[in-house]
């Protein structure tokens, strides 16, 4: 399917400017004043957003179903108190797959990459029935392409196209690098179980699936809301399991019980339960690390400060973290 090319963006659109143009509508709000109606819309593409709105003579009973949905604005820049508004004039619904998704959120490059990462670990896992949960998620054409498009998270850390896979094959790596590291120096060396490190760091956040919308926003889902990634995460491995087991394929008791303890567990104590098991303290501690260093970076992103700023630079305040993250122009860092 050919793509739409965008060619006007939120935040460089000029007064007096007619446009056509693609946008995605974050925030509907149906506006009454006396007996006329209007709508109210915050449109975002990649660079911010900008209000548009519908007055009565171009209002129409169907827009209200728009909202969160890419549409094809036609209108009119206008100022309004210096800032710039579209009036619209017309509206129409575009199919999400006719879209640059790169005009709307930013996409991670190196996807690919970390995909055959992750197929690369799989083929290493020895036990065949976890082998076959791990493959129902991460064989299937959909759900790959499901992740592919999933965030890491909404606002703290990962919150872009991608991040869940970025995110995943980082805890992947890093949790693996740590039990390498724990086998050679460790003088006591308790068993790791590497099947268990695999397909718990594949697991750990399999319920980010289920807990976001898709791009461009990345709001929680109703179940997202009320359950969140853990227990999600939890009940998609069970289901799979049951699908399974109807097929005949079984799995260990045993290796079931430790994998949705490292899914349980993968927060510390911010979750339902803390780690218990090496395999899970393990997760645990690649998950928090990945997570905080992403956090700054996604910050530092937000703020727009990349390598040449001239100035030593603090962002605001990190409500996640309680501080301020400090940016060295001098560093190697490109954002
Ligand atoms: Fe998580
Ligand atoms: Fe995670």
């Amino acid at each position: 399917m050919d793509k739409i090319q965008k060619k006007y963006f939120a935040q460089n659109v000029q007064e007096g400017t007619s446009i056509e143009d693609v946008f995605f509508i974050k925030t509907l709000n149906e506006k009454k004043d006396s007996d006329k109606r209007y709508y109210m819309l915050s449109l975002l593409d990649k660079t911010g957003t900008i209000t548009g709105n519908i007055w009565t003579e171009s209002y129409k009973e169907e827009y209200r179903k728009y909202n969160e949905k890419f549409v094809k604005v036609k209108g009119t820049v206008i100022l309004h108190q210096s800032v710039p508004k579209i009036k619209i004039s017309q509206m129409n619904l575009v199919d999400p797959n006719a879209v640059n998704i790169e005009d709307f959120v930013y996409v991670a490059p190196n996807l690919s990459e970390c995909f055959k990462q992750i197929q690369k670990r799989i083929s290493e896992i020895t036990s065949p029935s976890l082998k076959q949960l791990v493959q129902y998620f991460y064989g299937q054409k959909e759900v790959v392409s499901h992740m592919l498009r999933a965030p890491g998270g909404s606002e703290i850390h990962h919150d872009y196209v991608g991040g869940f896979v970025i995110h995943t094959t980082s805890v992947l790596e890093d949790a693996l690098s740590y039990s390498e590291n724990y086998k050679v120096r460790s003088p006591r060396k308790y068993h790791l179980n590497k099947d268990l490190i695999i397909s718990g760091a594949l697991f750990h956040d399999i319920g980010k699936l289920k807990e976001y919308k898709q791009a461009p926003i990345f709001k929680r889902t109703k179940s997202g809301k009320l359950m969140g990634h853990i227990l999600l995460g939890i009940e998609m491995v069970s289901n799979a399991a049951c699908v399974l087991q109807a097929q005949g394929i079984q799995l260990n008791e045993d290796d079931m019980d430790e994998l949705k303890h490292i899914i349980a567990s993968s927060h510390y104590k911010d979750g339902p339960i803390s780690p218990q098991t090496m395999e899970a303290m393990i997760i645990a501690n690649s998950d928090r690390k990945d997570s905080d260093v992403s956090a700054v970076e996604s910050q530092l992103h937000k703020e727009g400060f990349h390598s040449n700023s001239e100035e030593d630079v603090f962002t605001n305040y990190n409500r996640f973290h309680e501080t301020s993250f400090y940016f060295n122009p001098g560093g190697s860092c490109s954002l």
